[in-house]
């Protein structure tokens, strides 16, 4: 399953973050990538670990790791640091699949689903098509600066070459608290059925006790703690 999550950010964090992402540090992308991807990444990487580094990262956390819709999409347990990358120039990403683990320590995650939040304005750019492979083909997404795409990190896919102008994009990695796709998928139609219900009937209707308690007890089934 592959979403688009539309307005992660307002226009005005978009324009603060792109406004402070212009004064950072930047680096040769490929030294964060592992050894086959890191022939066909063409890209920069900013460096966030100084103040205004720090201060972006939190503000898009914040967005990314409270959305309700990517919460019940993914059903996150982990959440990877989270990368700002620039590419133009012909710069872009090859078709790769993602490293199943990444960090160490306690930061060591199975990457379940990964997600890129556009930040620069489609007509500010060409090419730099986010490509994903899926079984029914494949699907192109570049949306509108503020746009979260959200896919599984099992897919093939790629970052087709940025031509003209500047693509920049804040990526990340999610280990899901529900390790199988299918899973997910079921629990997110209930998700979405509890919050299409919840309109018309209150938290204690035998509806929604029903639903919640099947909602709960899949998850227990399912997931991990
Ligand atoms: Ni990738």
């Amino acid at each position: 399953m592959m979403i688009t999550l539309s307005s992660v950010l307002t226009p005005g964090q978009v324009q603060k973050v792109t406004h402070l992402a212009s004064g950072l540090t930047w680096h040769d992308g490929t030294h964060t990538a592992g050894a086959a991807a890191r022939q066909v990444k063409r890209n920069e990487q900013a460096d966030l670990s100084g103040a205004t580094g720090t201060f972006i990262k939190k503000l898009l956390q914040e967005a990314v790791e409270t959305h309700p819709v990517l919460r019940a999409a993914a059903q996150p347990r982990r959440f990877s640091p989270l990368m700002i990358s620039r590419a133009s120039n012909g710069g872009g990403y090859g078709r790769h699949i993602d490293n199943a683990f990444m960090g160490s320590g306690d930061r060591r995650l199975r990457t379940d689903l990964s997600f890129t939040l556009f930040l620069s304005d489609p007509s500010a750019y060409e090419g730099g098509e986010l490509a994903v492979e899926t079984a029914a083909g494949e699907h192109l997404a570049k949306p509108e600066a503020g746009d979260l795409v959200l896919y599984p990190s099992t897919t093939l896919h790629e970052v087709r070459p940025v031509t003209a102008g500047e693509r920049i994009v804040c990526v990340g990695w999610i280990e899901s608290a529900v390790r199988d796709a299918a899973a997910r998928e079921i629990l997110f139609d209930l998700e979405n059925l509890r919050a299409t219900l919840a309109q018309q009937h209150t938290a204690q209707s035998p509806e929604m006790l029903t639903l919640s308690k099947t909602i709960s007890n899949l998850l227990r089934l399912w997931g991990d703690a």
